[in-house]
């Protein structure tokens, strides 16, 4: 029986397979034949066929384009950020899953982290409104726990203006770093009790302050700056479907919300079968019940205490698929059975990403899923600057004498626990049940 409903759905694998056949070879053989005019002709091909899949393998072809950069010599550092390499694991083969655990290797931009992506982007639409002109030093505020800051120090120095970075002595490697850039660093601190919501509360508002006093500055605002998903929008996410166009989910960590967001919305015009995973830490309650707000140990960036209207409209929006709530310790283990296994040296943020995506497989297995599922994680920044305390961290809660084989043990364990807590399709937390919680940021105008 053939239904207009079936045939909607059959039309639509059927574009995309053939779509996802068919791009990733014409890609490769357009781009190597640097052939914008053969691009051209295929582009009028695509416009008088006027055929959903052509116009599927356009956008795969655009996107491929767009994030084209074989140059061998760059003239500013700016335009070595993105192109990141994307690493096939063999993970999901030791966990028992049918499947491969790819792994976006973020911390391979210019200043170690994806936040590069997001600073050159804000700063440049920032320009493109008039708001702030190059090599005039003028002055720029953030508040950062720190990857943010290495970003915008970057590029503040290329383009000429001045850059104060507030902190918190959480991200003392990462604020060395954005002095090393040339940012002033206001490192803001609370009483001891203090977790990273209040910290941050007390960054912005110390930002709100340096503002205030000096009206030509700008302070950027990754928090409610439009501009922070859609550099994600632009740049991540083509990127990543130009580089495993038959990809089938995307685990995030999320922070701002600025990454899931911009991803997210992507892939729901692009290849709407493309599941996305958001995730916080516990203790953050972007996603969590606001009771489960927690002090965490290695505070990396992430989290946030209320959904951002990005990150709740993304959920409104039925952009995101699964939520997961991960265990520090659970990031923490992964990251650093990760790195030694794989050799690419990732950082928390990236293990609560990965085990998330194994816990999205382990549940789908259980369900009896017997499909192969390419899977990515973002691993948004490295392993270096929090070596010390994940150090401490490691020898305080497991000893000192962990192996990476026990490792595997504990983690094989945990994923197989945590994911039969885990419904099948929505992860840990439903996403409509959080997209419509009645959430205030407190934080936003104080
Ligand atoms: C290490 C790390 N991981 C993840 C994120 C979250 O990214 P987003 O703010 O786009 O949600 C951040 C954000 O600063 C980060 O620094």
């Amino acid at each position: 029986m053939f239904t207009v409903e079936n045939y909607t759905i059959s039309g639509n694998v059927l574009q995309n397979t053939v779509a996802r056949l068919i791009a990733p070879v014409l890609a490769r053989t357009l781009l190597h034949q640097n052939g914008r005019g053969v691009y051209a002709l295929f582009q009028l091909l695509v416009a008088s066929c006027g055929v959903a899949t052509c116009n599927r393998v356009a956008g795969i072809l655009a996107a491929s384009y767009a994030n084209r950069k074989f140059q061998a010599i760059y003239n500013n550092i700016a335009e070595g950020i993105g192109n990141t390499p994307l690493l096939a694991t063999r993970l999901a083969e030791m966990f028992g899953f049918r499947g491969v655990v790819y792994l976006k290797l973020e911390a391979c931009n210019p200043s170690g982290s994806i936040k590069d992506r997001s600073a050159a982007f804000m700063i440049r639409q920032a320009e493109l409104r008039g708001e702030l002109v190059p090599f005039s030093g003028q002055h720029v505020i953030e508040s950062s726990s720190g990857n943010l800051a290495k970003a915008l120090a970057m590029i503040c120095f290329q383009r000429g203006y001045n850059f104060t970075a507030v902190c918190d002595s959480f991200g003392a490697s990462k604020n060395k770093m954005a002095e090393a850039f040339g940012a002033i660093v206001h490192v803001v601190d609370g009483p001891p009790t203090a977790d990273q919501v209040d910290l941050r509360e007390a960054r912005r508002r110390h930002c709100r302050g340096l503002c205030a006093k000096s009206p030509s500055s700008v302070y950027i605002d990754q928090y409610y700056n439009p501009d922070n998903e859609i550099a994600y929008l632009k740049t991540l996410a083509p990127e990543i479907h130009s580089q495993l166009p038959d990809l089938d989910v995307l685990s995030i960590c999320t922070g701002t919300g600025g990454t899931s967001s911009g991803c997210s919305q992507y892939f729901r015009e692009q290849i709407p079968e493309v599941k996305i995973i958001a995730s916080e830490k516990e203790g953050s309650t972007m996603f969590a019940d606001v009771s489960a707000r927690a002090k965490c140990v290695v505070p990396d960036g992430t989290g946030y205490h209320c959904a951002l209207p990005r990150v709740k409209k993304a959920l409104q929006n039925g952009e995101v698929h699964e939520v997961y709530v991960v265990r520090e310790k659970d990031a923490m283990l992964t990251s650093v059975f990760v790195s030694r296994v794989t050799g690419a040296a990732v950082g928390p943020s990236a293990g609560n990403a990965i085990f998330s995506a194994l816990c999205h497989m382990a549940c789908a297995q259980r369900e009896g899923s017997t499909g192969f599922a390419k899977v990515i994680a973002i691993c948004a920044d490295g392993m270096q600057p929090y070596k010390d305390q994940v150090d401490e961290f490691m020898a305080k809660v497991f000893g000192a004498d962990l192996t990476t084989d026990d490792m595997g043990d504990i983690l094989r364990q945990r994923v197989c626990e945590v994911s039969r807590q885990c419904v099948y399709g929505e992860g840990m937390i439903s996403p409509t049940s959080i997209a419509f919680k009645e959430q205030v940021d407190a934080s936003r105008d104080r």
